[in-house]
């Protein structure tokens, strides 16, 4: 995979949300290092608030990040006119969200053919190729529907099509399956699967979906802006902690998923030991003023109850289960 060339890559990413308000700017990423080889799908995994879907309009260009360098097909984003990223985007990548994908006043089939009228395809062929493609995904019969007459799955079809036609060679796509029903969203990882092992086309998706995240080729764990862990292909996004290396980053920072945090004692302060012996260890006591830390019994955005699991991510909405005193 690594001698293959790299489509995406992003070094030092940073991004803040300036406000006025009274809670201040936001940070929503904090020096984030990502490099996506051509035909390589890559998950973003992480709780609620996290920095994925930020993370993904920098990526794509739909968002000037406040700092750091991300280039697309080995061209610097940051150094384009506005002209020259708007081509390199229409001819590289495709967004695909979890809804709003369509314009509401176009008709399914002119949401399709759309992406080509910008490349300035003659609209008759545009049709016609909007037209197979929707053939292909089986919504043909919709054509002449507008999207607020398509259920959900429809819809989502659509904007795969739409996201289709152009022939990306990356996809980024944000909680694609997130509103969609099961079967749907089978469907729709099957397409998927199909565009990376036949058309070598990438991904980049951010989910909370176990298939989605099974199908992609590592993950990334996304915490309060950092990329704190990858995890190869065989993550099972309701157990993070199993198979999961940290990442160090060029500043030397390390940040403790929360379940390595609870199991060796909580914050405090401990020396270090072992180096030499090609380990890391931490090794010591807990800041005493601290009492006995343990993960919270309920989500403290939803109130979902944890009852005796170990989830570290709420179930129903997402959000990081903090460590509480006992
Ligand atoms: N337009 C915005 N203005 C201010 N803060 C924002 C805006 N969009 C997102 N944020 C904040 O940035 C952080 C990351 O948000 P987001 O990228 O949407 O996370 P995720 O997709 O992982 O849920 C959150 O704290 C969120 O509240
Ligand atoms: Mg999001």
């Amino acid at each position: 995979m690594s001698d293959k060339p790299t489509i995406l890559e992003a070094e030092s990413l940073y991004h803040v949300y300036e406000s006025k308000a009274e809670d201040g700017n936001v940070v929503a990423l904090r020096g984030i290092h990502v490099n996506v080889k051509e035909g390589e799908a890559v998950a973003v995994v992480g709780p609620s608030g996290s920095g994925k879907s930020t993370l993904l309009k920098c990526l794509g260009g739909l968002m000037k990040p406040s700092a750091g360098k991300v280039s697309l097909d080995s061209k610097n984003m940051t150094r384009l006119t506005g002209l020259e990223l708007v081509e390199l985007r229409q001819n590289t990548v495709s967004f695909i969200f979890q809804e709003g994908n369509l314009l509401p006043h176009l008709n399914a089939l002119d949401n399709v053919a759309q992406p080509l009228r910008h490349q300035k395809v003659a609209p008759k062929e545009a049709k016609r190729r909007a037209l197979e493609l929707m053939t292909e995904l089986g919504i043909e019969h919709r054509a002449k529907g507008l999207p607020s007459m398509l259920s959900g799955g429809e819809q989502q079809r659509v904007a795969i099509a739409r996201a289709l036609i152009t022939n990306p060679r990356l996809i980024l796509a944000d909680e694609p399956t997130g509103a969609l029903d099961p079967i749907t969203s089978r469907e729709v990882l099957k397409l998927f699967k199909d565009l990376h092992d036949n058309q070598n086309v990438a991904f980049l998706l951010v989910t909370h979906s176990k298939e989605v995240a099974a199908f992609a080729d590592r993950s990334l764990e996304l915490r309060d802006g950092r990329f704190v862990a990858e995890h190869g292909t065989d993550l099972d996004i309701e157990n993070l902690s199993a198979g999961r290396e940290l990442i160090v980053d060029e500043m030397g920072t390390v940040t403790l998923p929360p379940d390595i945090l609870t199991q060796m004692g909580g914050p405090g302060r401990y020396s270090v030991g072992e180096l030499e012996s090609g380990k890391l260890s931490l090794v010591g006591e807990r800041i005493s003023a601290i009492g006995e830390l343990i993960l919270a019994s309920s989500c403290p955005a939803c109130k979902h109850d944890y009852e005796d699991s170990d989830d570290q991510l709420c179930p129903s909405c997402g959000s990081s289960r903090p460590m509480v005193e006992a």
